[in-house]
């Protein structure tokens, strides 16, 4: 493990969704890290388990070592938690959407107000050194600045000199939150050159041993609040350009005997100037960020936003294909099987996944949905729907009887399912293969009606 000469730091964290959990466990690996969080019972739970709420790899080691090791705290209010005379404050509060896709900053504005009044009530004089607030939700550009105003009224404090504020946006995936967190491609900073100061050397001295220092100087990038801002937000967009990208591919593909989408990306992500990652075409992204970042950002733009807007559009026609090229799952005679719901293999997250958008149409379809995930609880699936679902135990349980299956997440136990598993259980062997994880050959050789994406027409 890590840090030979590194000095604990005290820090706090306000916030514990996906980012917040996974921050706090990941820091209190050498600092003492106090977390906050205005939904109590949250808070309780994780404190009284030891674990997380969330599925993250090696997330409730972390915790729990951290706990034994009186490095993790809970605190009971904002207040308890600055008056630990903490050096970093992290920011982790969600950012959600309207309904018209724009960022629901609420949270955000009243975190910053909140600390605006708890810093009013302890003297500056107290802290060894100023605090430095770490705003990490993504925000669109502007957003920092109108954070630090709204503490700077409350507390009648000034950013700069009785507290500092940097923007700091996470690029963490789920499922391999914590190693993105040990090893992070890039750590953006945002804020004038003095709030800077002392985060950079948090971050360099962490890191240090890991990464050398000349590694570090590399991957950080100190910039104004605005391009910080900005930098998470492209970040997002594009990589569901490229995904847009080669779902466009595949579908010209389907018109184009003799393809393949694979091949056509593998070629592709030889050019090192395009890379080989999100080059997998299929039903699209899903997930917390994706869709609602590209949103966001077509809102804020107020200019037309054509690729982003095209980007957005793909993704939705992209999900619906299982459903527009058969009607083999309309009517109340018929039952389709899901095959997995989670966004992506790996995590039990179910926002934003294109199962959960499927499910709800075939249900109001009128048709009976047999669905089966290794991961997302029975409970949660049947608390989501009305109508016909019926949760099971296997993926073969979910194919009995089934006129239509689709595979909406490339789980790796599906990919051991072969041609005779869907003629034998299902009532009509037709498959949308949604992740492309099955050989189009095989399967139609083997009588199944086979659709899937990107395939040229000969092939499937
Ligand atoms: C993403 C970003 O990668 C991360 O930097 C940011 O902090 C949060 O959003 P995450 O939501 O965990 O992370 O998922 P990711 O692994 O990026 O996948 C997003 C979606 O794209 C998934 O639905 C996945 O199935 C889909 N995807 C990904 C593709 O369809 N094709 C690909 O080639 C890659």
């Amino acid at each position: 493990m890590r840090r030979k000469y590194y000095q604990t730091r005290r820090i706090g964290i306000i916030g514990l969704g996906y980012v917040g959990q996974t921050l706090a466990a990941f820091l209190a690996d050498g600092n003492i890290v106090t977390c906050y969080d205005i939904d109590k019972s949250r808070m309780q739970k994780i404190k009284e388990s030891k674990k997380g709420d969330i599925k993250e790899k090696d997330l409730n080691l972390y915790i729990h070592r951290a706990m034994d090791k009186n490095k993790l705290y809970f605190a009971d209010s904002l207040l308890e938690m600055l008056d630990k005379s903490l050096e970093f404050l992290f920011v982790t509060v969600g950012t959600p959407s309207y309904d018209d896709g724009s960022i629901d900053l609420t949270a955000v504005n009243s975190v910053a107000m909140s600390i605006g009044i708890e810093l009013s009530k302890i003297k500056i004089s107290e802290y060894m050194c100023p605090l430095t607030i770490v705003l990490k939700s993504t925000v669109i550009p502007g957003t920092t600045r109108e954070f630090i105003s709204i503490i700077e009224k409350y507390s009648k404090r000034k950013e700069g000199k009785d507290f500092y504020v940097v923007y700091n946006p996470e690029f963490l995936r789920e499922g391999s939150a914590i190693n993105d967190l040990e090893y992070p491609q890039k750590i953006v900073l945002g804020g004038s050159r003095k709030s800077l100061k002392e985060i950079k050397e948090f971050y360099e001295e962490y890191y240090v041993d890991s990464m050398g220092i000349d590694g570090i100087e590399e991957m950080i990038i100190s910039t104004t609040y605005e391009n910080a801002e900005l930098v998470k937000y492209a970040n997002n967009a594009f990589l569901a350009t490229k995904i847009s990208f080669i779902n466009e591919i595949a579908n010209i593909c389907e018109k184009t005997p003799n393809t393949d989408v694979g091949v056509i990306a593998e070629a592709l992500g030889l050019d090192d100037r395009i890379s080989p990652k999100f080059l997998r075409a299929g039903l699209g992204y899903g997930g917390s960020c994706f869709s609602k970042d590209v949103e966001a950002l077509i809102k804020y733009s107020k200019e037309d936003a054509l690729v982003l807007k095209s980007v957005f559009r793909k993704n939705k026609y992209q999900r619906e294909k299982p459903l527009t090229i058969t009607d083999a799952w309309l009517g109340k005679d018929k039952t389709v099987a899901i095959l997995g719901v989670a966004f992506k293999p790996e995590t039990d997250d179910i926002r934003d996944a294109p199962a959960i958008y499927l499910i709800d149409v075939i249900l109001k379809g009128g048709a009976t949905v047999r669905v089966y995930d290794p991961e997302v609880s029975a409970e949660v699936l049947i608390s989501k729907f009305d109508g016909n679902l019926i949760v099971t135990a296997s993926a073969k349980h979910a194919l009995k009887g089934a006129d239509y299956a689709i595979i909406c997440t490339e789980w790796d136990e599906f990919k051991k399912l072969d041609p005779n598993d869907f003629k034998l259980l299902m009532n009509k062997p037709v498959l949308f293969d949604g992740r492309r994880i099955f050989d189009p050959k095989t399967f139609i050789k083997a009588g199944v009606t086979y659709y899937g994406i990107g395939h040229g027409k000969h092939d499937a």
